[in-house]
């Protein structure tokens, strides 16, 4: 939904002269559709039975769709494309598959390539990457469904020993706080492992990090940007599910005054973890901060953030100075650089 929401916001904004936009939706069961009653269909959660369905054509020479009308031909239509813009959050569509098959179309998207939205959509490697640039993250632990069950008790020590409580924990891959809990104590660790499994069959524990949210938006490829920073105030212990996207009173503000010292040292990190985990085009960047102690923690980067026009990654650079109808014209010039810069570089090996 949240998806839907952003790429409504987008289609509103982009350069009508510049750009003619051919809206493509993924129905839940994962087919693509095309055609004026997507919207209709998606939001209202309709049959599709009578839908265009649509899918991309594998031909690097000739990128584009194949469209079908459900009623009409049986041939499938062809539709030339020139650039795509993956408005999707969250596995299948930020987790660097939907980019793997636009790279085998041979089409230029917006944001991230594979490996950085699959880097950044596990937790574990994400944190992996951070550790090896030195940038600043709460303490972890991390295991798997078969760690777990041939030896429960030895982590159970670890966690006591290394962690304490309350910890967090949650599964390695998903995101808008999904199959994440606050553990309180040990007695209820195992609930928490429990739930975190039937997500991912890989779990991350981390420590406690008390703190403000505070969150930074970057853009960019090789030499990226960073813009203000924000603070989330979340309605809820944590931000969880519920204060995300349900309960309203969860607060934005944007932007906040942190002083110099802390907005440039976040920047700054904003802007390595970008490059950490070699993301391209935009990333949110999510931080705990103490400011008293002025003491910075990198919580995560989300290489395809929530973009309606409400949204923390925008409004922070509309605060920042850039627009939201400018903010998509750079990102679309950037995924266009981006393809170019790539199908430059020699991909053969010498004979
Ligand atoms: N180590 C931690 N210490 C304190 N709060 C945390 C910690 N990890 C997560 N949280 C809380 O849980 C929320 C969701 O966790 P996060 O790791 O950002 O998951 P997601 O990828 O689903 O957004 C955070 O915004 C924060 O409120
Ligand atoms: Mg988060």
């Amino acid at each position: 939904m949240v998806s839907l929401r952003s790429a409504a916001s987008i289609m509103e904004a982009v350069d009508r002269d510049r750009y003619h936009i051919i809206p493509v939706g993924i129905s839940r069961e994962g087919i693509w559709l095309a055609g004026e009653d997507i919207w209709r269909i998606l939001w209202e959660k309709r049959s599709i039975v009578n839908a265009t369905r649509a899918t991309l054509l594998m031909d690097p020479g000739k990128p584009g769709l194949l469209v079908k009308n459900a009623g009409g031909r049986k041939e499938w239509d062809y539709m030339p494309i020139d650039l795509v813009f993956p408005v999707l959050h969250g596995p299948f569509g930020e987790d660097g598959t939907v980019q793997g098959m636009l790279d085998l179309a041979g089409l230029p998207y917006v944001g991230s390539g594979v490996l950085a939205s699959a880097s950044a959509m596990d937790k574990v490697v994400m944190k992996t990457l951070f550790q090896k640039h030195g940038l600043p993250i709460a303490p972890y632990l991390d295991f798997n469904r078969w760690d777990w069950s041939q030896n429960s008790r030895f982590w159970l020590k670890q966690i006591d020993d290394n962690l304490g409580y309350p910890c967090f924990v949650k599964p390695a891959n998903l995101g808008s706080s999904v199959g994440i809990s606050k553990v309180s104590s040990a007695s209820v660790l195992d609930a928490a492992v429990f739930e975190a499994l039937s997500y991912d069959d890989k779990v991350v524990v981390e420590a406690n990090i008390s703190g403000r949210e505070i969150e930074c938006s970057v853009l960019g490829d090789l030499d990226p940007q960073a813009s203000l920073p924000g603070e989330i105030i979340p309605c809820n212990e944590f931000y969880d599910y519920r204060a995300k996207y349900i309960d309203e009173r969860s607060e934005l503000v944007v932007p906040v005054g942190l002083g110099a010292e802390l907005e440039n040292k976040i920047k700054e990190l904003s802007c390595r973890a970008f490059k950490a985990v070699e993301a391209s085009g935009l990333s949110r960047v999510d931080f705990f901060v103490n400011t008293e102690e002025k003491s910075v923690i990198v919580n995560e980067i989300n290489t395809m953030p929530g973009f309606t026009s409400i949204s923390m990654y925008p409004k922070l650079w509309e605060a920042s100075g850039i627009d939201y109808s400018q903010l998509i014209n750079r990102l679309l010039e950037i995924a266009l650089l981006r393809f170019e810069r790539r199908g430059a570089l020699k991909s053969q090996p010498p004979e």
